[in-house]
């Protein structure tokens, strides 16, 4: 009996020991290719932060979320679908709708849940996905949860898109799946032609604005109002963990799709309804944005400046035409290197490696907020500049 119970706690250490060598070997592997990721607080001056408009302090908005949670409790006590609905929720829902100039919204938890959820909610097995080679992890795992083919067409590029709508003759739903501005190229994509060519070949359009939000169109509302593309764009997203240095997502679209997603989105079907302190912060931060215009007016235009002064040192920015500039560098190891000796002067900013950018395109991605200073930026740039002559 006791030999028997030996043999069996061997056993189970024997598969202990299994688990852990292969875990181990799992990171040892993204170590070698100098991919393996760790956490890391920023130092000095910060060029990764997300809240472009300087807003993640903003009296007014941490106000709104604080009297809402005195008022509706700490959570919203299930799935909007199962007791976690609410008045609140709904109007706020039908002024985001409003603001943006749709027939209809719905709350997400945050944008990768929405877009999981939108993109697995319409992908099944007769669906063709249409997305942009650099479109979001978030987008390509909602098409992993899905049963649809996906087409991926270069960057930025509506002729590789219309060769691939026109190779499928489909008789199910064409999606096509864009970002606004792209989150490690900064630069803005060619939405009306998209939207013509979703018109042409029958397709459904949708949008995500996590980083053009707050940033592009009157009053911040994105790269479609810009446009005047809020009757072709069929569906489109809205982050508020960026610009609007709070958190939490909305989808807009016409009421039936909207009510299409309530049914089939399993990330917000089968999820918690986000806190109504959070939901305030969003529609607050909105406003406060809208008001104060001067905020994304000032990181447009230190972006230009800061961009201006680094095309003319060489350094290669891709398309950007945004705050947010990549600096490419092509090795990991240089861009790695580069970051270092930034951080050494007091400058945060992000090295971005393969698989999260194609390979050979690492990068240092700055990211221009509204709580920045030129002399800061202008600062950043010098150092740069210096690195670059002097390695
Ligand atoms: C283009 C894009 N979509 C969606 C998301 C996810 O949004 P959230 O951070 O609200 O989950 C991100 C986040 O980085 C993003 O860059």
């Amino acid at each position: 009996m006791q030999d028997e119970s030996l043999l069996l706690h061997s056993h189970i250490a024997t598969m202990h020991q299994n688990f852990e060598n292969i875990i181990t070997n799992r990171l040892a592997e993204k170590q070698k290719l100098g991919l393996l990721r760790s956490l890391s607080k920023p130092a000095g001056i910060d060029f990764t932060s997300n809240d472009y408009l300087g807003l993640v302090n903003h009296f007014e908005i941490a106000k709104a979320a604080t009297d809402a949670y005195f008022k509706y409790g700490a959570g919203s006590k299930g799935s909007r679908l199962l007791g976690g609905n609410s008045e609140f929720f709904e109007e706020v829902e039908k002024w985001f709708a409003d603001w943006k100039g749709s027939e209809a919204a719905l709350i997400f938890n945050c944008g990768y849940s929405a877009n999981l959820g939108v993109i697995s909610a319409f992908c099944d097995s007769k669906t063709h996905l249409f997305c942009d080679r650099l479109n979001h992890a978030s987008i390509l795992d909602g098409y992993a949860m899905s049963s649809g083919k996906l087409h991926r067409f270069k960057h930025n590029c509506p002729a590789d898109l219309e060769k691939a709508l026109q190779a499928v003759n489909a008789d199910g739903l064409k999606l096509i799946a864009v970002e606004a501005v792209y989150s490690m190229d900064g630069d803005i994509a060619p939405l009306k032609e998209y939207a013509d060519l979703a018109e042409k070949y029958g397709a459904m359009l949708y949008v995500d604005e996590a980083h053009s939000d707050g940033i592009l169109g009157p009053d911040g509302k994105g790269l479609i109002a810009q446009l005047g593309l809020e009757k072709k764009v069929h569906l489109s997203l809205s982050t508020f963990g960026k610009a609007y240095g709070t958190m939490g997502a909305c989808v807009f679209g016409s009421k039936f799709l909207i009510d299409y997603l309530l049914n089939y989105a399993r990330s917000f079907v089968y999820s918690t309804a986000i806190a109504p302190g959070a939901v305030a912060a969003m529609q607050k931060a909105v406003q406060v944005a809208a008001r104060e215009n001067f905020r994304r007016e000032s990181v447009l235009k230190m972006s230009a400046n800061f961009r201006q002064k680094i095309l003319k040192a060489g350094f290669n920015c891709l398309q950007s035409e945004t705050h947010i500039v990549p600096i490419v560098l092509k090795s990991v190891e240089k861009t790695q290197k580069c970051r270092d000796f930034l951080i050494e002067k007091g400058f945060y900013t992000a090295c971005i490696r393969p698989p999260t950018v194609p390979s050979g395109t690492a990068r240092l991605r700055i990211n221009i907020n509204a709580a920045h200073r030129e002399k800061d930026i202008d600062s950043l740039a010098e150092a740069l500049i210096y690195y670059i002559h002097s390695s």
